[in-house]
């Protein structure tokens, strides 16, 4: 097929928030022991963090990491892991059935964090505590004045605050399965308190409130009002979560699922704007996407997983190539709504739905590394609007399905860099690209993720079976059927 892709320097989305590249670690199955954490291990550092693994985080250039949780932050009391590790109590994590023996907490994670270069964005539990201890934890990361919680930080080993400057209004809280879960009202009320005390302790701080769990809950849209109402001159961001998966094996549905993405964040930002309406107010409220992934090929066997052991495997979805596909073009829905995404979080980082696995004696890539690679590393920037005229088709109830999706960014020094996604089964697309304001640039890298088997997977003994590759750059630019593709125009 013939396709053709035309955008504009000066037709701008915006200025992307570098955060839309975040992750998220959380206490659960292998992510922090045995994954980031694994004194012992023969890469281990002075802390005991893996060193292979920190080298592949840093890779990624991820930006923020959301922490503790996730479901399990509504069970956590923090302060079972601060003060000398032999006193840190072993307790049962009811999110995840497991036990949790807070060898980590939140003074070594800030740790963790600075080593792989990010930031942290730390959660607080409003399940089955509320503002008193969401008030205190913050005094005891953020505030330099002497204190009971600053000074016991000092005591602990840290002079300096950590500055953490993002924190979630707890978690997924219309979620049946959260521990602690609440009506809408409860909710907004609980936030709503909470993030006053928290602001009158750090008013740095930025907030960011839960809305619903997925775009398919039953309160969807009454709970992001609702909270919204009650919270708006209190928080600066609503929360988006969704999974994706290809359950029934239908690889045309599934690789336009980022159409689903899309809609959701335009309902959520419609409503964001209706509230703001209401209000009369000057101030927006932005979206953060944080918690994105695919997750499903996991589900059957974490049924089977012993309950109440630490750090069992659960949640290890092994990623296929179409799910890499599907990914990159989750990536570039983000990057297309970068003026009201600000963050976003690939659930999660390592072992647990990730893009980075461990075992002992190695650590391996999943294939989604890439196309998350490629985003963070080349998609810093302005994003710009990128008009695609190709030919579409119906998947189920998903109509109209353009076969190429893609996103431009400039990154305001001579690098113009176009990732696209051909959804089509069997058809290359040729693509006549008209990129003003963009004269003198010319395609110096065109990289390419493809393979012929959409189930082909990476692993620990064969971890380079699903990689990117360079593509010969020659008079036409293609795009291959179902293919990743990241162009690097450079001015020369
Ligand atoms: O990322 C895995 C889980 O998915 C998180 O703990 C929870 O917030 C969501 O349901």
């Amino acid at each position: 097929m013939e396709i053709k892709i035309s955008l504009d320097k000066q037709n701008v989305i915006s200025e992307i928030d570098n955060r839309i590249y975040g992750s998220f670690i959380e206490h659960l199955g292998r992510a922090v022991y045995g994954g980031i954490y694994q004194p012992g291990h023969e890469t281990a550092d002075d802390m005991g963090f893996r060193k292979d693994v920190l080298e592949y985080v840093s890779q990624l250039k991820v930006p923020i990491v959301r922490y503790p949780g996730g479901n399990f932050v509504s069970g956590y009391n923090w302060e079972d892991g601060i003060g000398p590790k032999e006193n840190r109590p072993h307790k049962l994590d009811l999110a995840w059935q497991t036990i949790e023996t807070n060898e980590v907490g939140i003074d070594e994670f800030q740790e963790w964090a600075k080593r792989a270069g990010s930031e942290v964005m730390m959660a607080v539990n409003l399940g089955t505590r509320g503002a008193d201890d969401a008030r205190n934890i913050v005094e005891y990361c953020n505030l330099d004045i002497d204190t009971y919680y600053s000074q016991l930080r000092r005591k602990n080993g840290f002079e300096k605050p950590f500055g953490i400057k993002l924190w979630c209004l707890g978690n997924e809280m219309d979620g049946p399965w959260q521990i602690c879960a609440k009506t809408p009202m409860e909710y907004a009320r609980t936030a709503c308190e909470a993030a006053k005390l928290m602001k009158w302790v750090d008013p740095s701080i930025e907030l960011v409130a839960c809305g619903s769990a997925h775009m398919f809950m039953p309160t969807f849209g009454e709970w992001e009002r609702t909270v919204l109402r009650e919270c708006y001159d209190h928080i600066d961001y609503i929360s988006l979560h969704n999974y994706y998966g290809n359950p029934d094996d239908n690889t045309p549905k599934y690789l336009a699922q980022a159409v689903n993405m899309d809609k959701f964040i335009k309902i959520v930002e419609g409503i964001c704007d209706e509230v703001k309406a209401e209000k009369g107010s000057d101030k927006t409220v932005n979206l953060s996407f944080d918690e994105w992934n695919i997750w499903f090929h996991s589900n059957e066997q974490d049924k089977e997983t012993e309950r109440y052991v630490v750090a069992p495997r659960l949640l290890e979805d092994i990623y296929n190539f179409e799910d890499a596909l599907v990914v990159g073009s989750l990536l570039i829905t983000l990057i297309n709504n970068s003026d009201r995404v600000k963050i976003a979080c690939l659930a999660q980082l390592v072992n647990v739905i990730a893009p980075i696995m461990t075992e002992d004696n190695g650590c391996w890539l999943q294939t989604i590394f890439y196309p998350y690679m490629h985003a963070s590393v080349f998609g810093r920037g302005t994003a710009l609007n990128v008009n695609i005229d190709c030919g579409t088709y119906d998947a189920d109830e998903l109509k109209d399905v353009p076969y190429v999706t893609a996103a431009a960014v400039d990154n305001g020094n001579g690098e113009l860099t176009v990732f696209a996604m051909n959804r089509s089964l069997d058809e290359d697309a040729v693509v006549d690209a008209e990129l003003a304001g963009f004269e003198g640039y010319t395609l110096q890298e065109h990289i390419e993720l493809n393979c012929d088997d959409f189930k082909a997977v990476n692993s620990l003994e064969n971890p380079d079976n699903v990689v990117p590759n360079n593509k010969d750059i020659g008079e036409t630019i293609t795009f291959a059927a179902h293919s990743w593709n990241v162009l690097r125009f450079k001015k020369v």
